[in-house]
């Protein structure tokens, strides 16, 4: 039996006095990608506190904020369409648009479910709005606002093309904003024409052609993430102190094998680099093959010119590193690792563009040997969802595909970095946790 009862399912529409867009916002190349991999979900978990409305008061100004918030963001209530025409896919928006918002009730003790280091999957998936996106036209964006005896939980699922981590946490500060009382600053932008892509209008569509050949179906084999109910997860939060311990020690490493650094890594290079360590130290690899490191760059401020904070959309661009595994197993791991990191970073920041199609590679990497990174250390969820009741206790990506995949977010007090981590072996869990905790030693 699911631990989580639907108790209700209705729509909060776009408000009257929001300006219809002219046509379909139709996808870029970068977006159209995310057709056949379109699912990013995310639950906040709030724990009861003095300063916590009854439940009912919680759905009213959740409901009432949203829909004020979707006038500035009426796309997101809109369709993922199939433009038989021009072969493209886009957003299409209509005057009966609206959001699924899903109420429910869970039984489980969300103390336990915000607090422990490893995830209770069964429950925390049933918190997220279930959404058929394996066929066009398939709905953008649900919600959902879960009851628990302690607290609530607000789940997010979104179309991935429609909306990257950015653009889904600028989505909900604006949500946020709006249940507090307060007006929001930004103004969301879903101007598509702003993302110059080099071969132009025709990118998207012959993506679609090559990776979506069925449109409206865009079903990926039953086989793909066959591992998904299987994996292990866990997250650890690095704090401040931890952040400082890590980049000291890259810094004096790397001194020590040559050449002082120019300046200390970035927290997103040490972090990446600490679980890129960890995670060659916890599998069984021959020292002599490859570990590769997958990432995104969000590549807004960089395109020329650029398309601005504000867009909403995906905006991702590739970078993959590798090392031998034999430099993971090293006395200066870390610091390789972060060198490693940063070229990529260097490398994506000279062009920018060039990684924007994540599905292609040459030379192709060994996906048994490679870690995934999502999300961002420059993510700050916890500070953004209040809602009015104080920061979460606990947010977490839902959707982790495969063995290896990372998923940052900027820690709850705002100075540190979580991460949460999905592999398919407990025992390999424990091992990349003891890596973990001597390299933070
Ligand atoms: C470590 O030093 C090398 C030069 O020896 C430099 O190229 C590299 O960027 C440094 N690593 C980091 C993490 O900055
Ligand atoms: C890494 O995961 C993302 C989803 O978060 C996916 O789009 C991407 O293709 C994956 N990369 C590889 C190399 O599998």
């Amino acid at each position: 039996m699911s631990p989580v009862r639907i108790v209700e399912s209705a729509y909060v529409g776009v408000p009257e006095t929001a300006a219809p867009p002219p046509g379909p916002i139709r996808f870029t190349a970068m977006e159209a990608l995310w057709v056949v991999f379109p699912v990013l979900q995310h639950v906040l978990l709030y724990e009861a506190g003095d300063d916590m409305p009854p439940f009912d008061a919680i759905l009213q100004s959740l409901r009432s904020s949203l829909a004020a918030t979707l006038g500035s963001f009426a796309p997101l209530a809109g369709k993922l369409v199939h433009l038989e025409e021009t072969g493209d896919v886009g957003i299409s928006c209509s005057a009966s648009d609206g959001v699924r918002f899903v109420v429910a009730e869970c039984d489980a003790d969300i103390r336990r479910l915000a607090g422990d280091e490893e995830h209770d999957l069964r429950v925390l998936e049933a918190l997220v709005p279930e959404v058929d996106m394996d066929r066009l036209p398939t709905a953008v964006l649900a919600v959902q606002a879960t009851r628990f005896e302690g607290g609530v939980a607000v789940g997010l699922t979104v179309h991935h093309g429609a909306a990257d981590g950015r653009a889904l946490w600028t989505f909900v500060d604006a949500w946020a904003t709006a249940c507090r009382g307060e007006t929001p600053a930004a103004t969301p932008c879903f101007d598509r024409s702003l993302v110059k892509m080099p071969a132009g209008d025709e990118l998207a569509s012959d993506v679609l052609r090559k990776f979506a050949p069925n449109l409206p179906s865009v079903a990926l084999a039953s086989s793909v993430f066959e591992d998904r109910k299987r994996l292990t997860r866990r997250t650890f939060t690095l704090d401040e102190g931890d952040i400082q311990r890590l980049k000291q020690r890259i810094v004096h490493l790397n001194e020590s094998g040559g050449t002082p650094l120019p300046r200390p890594p970035s927290a997103f290079a040490a972090v990446v680099a600490l679980a890129w360590t960890c995670f060659a130290r916890c599998k069984s690899f021959s020292l002599d093959d490859d570990v590769w490191l997958f990432f995104f760059a969000d590549i807004r401020e960089r395109l020329d010119p650029p398309v601005g904070a504000g867009y909403i959309g995906s905006c991702l661009t590739k970078c993959l590193a590798r090392l031998p595994a034999r430099e993971l197993h090293g006395e200066r791991a870390l610091a390789v690792a972060a060198s490693a990191v940063q070229d990529e970073i260097n490398k994506m920041k000279e062009d920018p563009i060039a990684g924007w199609n994540f599905f292609s590679f040459d030379p192709m990497p060994s996906m048994d040997r490679l870690m995934n990174i999502s999300g961002s250390s420059g993510f700050s969820a916890y500070q953004i969802a209040d809602f009015g009741w104080g920061k979460p206790r606990r947010t977490e990506p839902i959707r982790m595909n495969t063995d290896g995949q990372v998923a940052l977010m900027g820690s709850r007090d705002g100075r540190g970095v979580q991460v949460s981590v999905a592999l398919l072996q407990a025992a390999q869990m424990d091992e990349f946790k003891s890596n973990l905790l001597a390299l933070l030693e």
